[in-house]
């Protein structure tokens, strides 16, 4: 029997780097990238190069952000040893291999992605897209390939993001007649995103209906105290509704006690169970869950030169990574090389 150990598959995450994460990251992916750290090998990329896709005129905010978001991977148990955190923009290779996909891309194509589509919508962008912007899934695809990372988890909405990736993929591979690179499927939480706490959109920011990860007791308590239940739900022994009530949808996503939840929310629909009992029940919840992650990231900030030397070592390592692929990549290709 051979004694070398079959290569673990690589999974590589990006978090844009516009803001300090929160609840709803850390239920759809922060969770699970601290449950997959132990089994495989993993990347967690601070896209600072892509947060500028969408933010040019705030540079400052998006530079500020990749030590906040350092600090969010870092508190909630991302082990720097085992998971290798890095700085995009100090990433070279990346560049370069976008640079080179652009190539095998046609703005059409880009064009049609839907995601882009849709952030093109919701950004209001008009015909002033930034080509950077529709640019971001050549991108995106050099980072994927340059970690020859085959699982990436994402949000439903960057499906068609891997997609394009994978096109590309197979693209140069046709090209090259090789193995150059290789396909990614992207990993999608089974949990939904989480609603904000007004129950309108997913949670974020600049919505304001956002619990970040540094959030304090009463800041919890009263994020969940101005929680959208059932507007009909007026007396606690009146029947209420589960679904679309944004305290049952978070206790679905923290409550580890599930047979509990399930017996609140037949109480609920039967009449005889009130808001307030409920909300005290999550925000004790939530809170539990945070206190550690708050503690924790509170004490990391105290001692910013050890994020500095997690973020070096960390890119340092990504730098050899990447540059080999780019490498791999010139020479499949049969580019001029010195
Ligand atoms: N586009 C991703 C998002 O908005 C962030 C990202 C950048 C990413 N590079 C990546 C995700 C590489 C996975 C792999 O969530």
């Amino acid at each position: 029997m051979s004694s070398t150990t079959l290569p673990r598959s690589v999974i590589l995450t990006g978090d844009r780097t516009t803001g300090p994460l929160h609840l709803g990251h850390y239920v759809g992916s922060l969770r699970n990238r601290v449950a997959l750290q132990a089994s495989h090998e993993q990347y967690v990329l601070l896209a600072d190069a892509q947060a500028l896709t969408d933010n040019s005129t705030n540079v400052a905010k998006v530079s500020r952000n990749v030590i906040e978001v350092a600090l969010d991977n870092l508190a909630v148990g991302i082990e720097p040893n085992t998971t290798t955190i890095c700085v995009q923009s100090a990433l070279p290779a990346l560049a370069e291999l976008t640079l080179l996909y652009l190539n095998f891309v046609s703005v059409a194509r880009l064009e049609r992605n839907p995601t882009i589509k849709d952030e093109i919508q919701i950004r209001g962008f008009g015909r002033d897209i930034p080509a950077g912007f529709l640019c971001y899934p050549a991108a995106q695809t050099a980072d994927i390939t340059a970690f020859r990372a085959t699982l990436v988890p994402v949000g439903a909405d960057q499906i068609p993001i891997i997609e394009q990736t994978n096109e590309i993929v197979r693209r140069l591979n046709r090209l090259t007649g090789s193995e150059l690179l290789l396909e990614a499927s992207a990993m999608v939480p089974k949990i939904g995103r989480l609603p904000g706490v007004d129950g309108k959109s997913k949670m974020s920011k600049s919505q304001g209906n956002a619990v970040p990860l540094s959030a304090s007791n009463s800041e919890i308590e009263s994020a969940v105290l101005r929680m959208y239940t059932d507007p009909n739900h007026l007396r606690a022994s009146d029947p209420g509704t589960v679904e679309g009530n944004v305290v049952f949808t978070y206790l679905d996503a923290f409550d580890p006690d599930v047979d509990a939840v399930a017996e609140l929310k037949a109480l609920y629909r039967r009449g005889g169970l009130g808001d307030l009992v409920l909300k005290r029940r999550l925000i004790a919840i939530l809170q539990e869950t945070i206190a550690p992650i708050r503690e924790r990231r509170a004490e990391l900030s105290r001692d910013p030169e050890f994020v500095m030397d997690v973020l070096r070592s960390g890119t340092a390592k990504a730098r050899e990574v990447t540059r080999k692929t780019k490498e791999a990549v010139m020479e499949g290709l049969g580019m001029f090389r010195l």
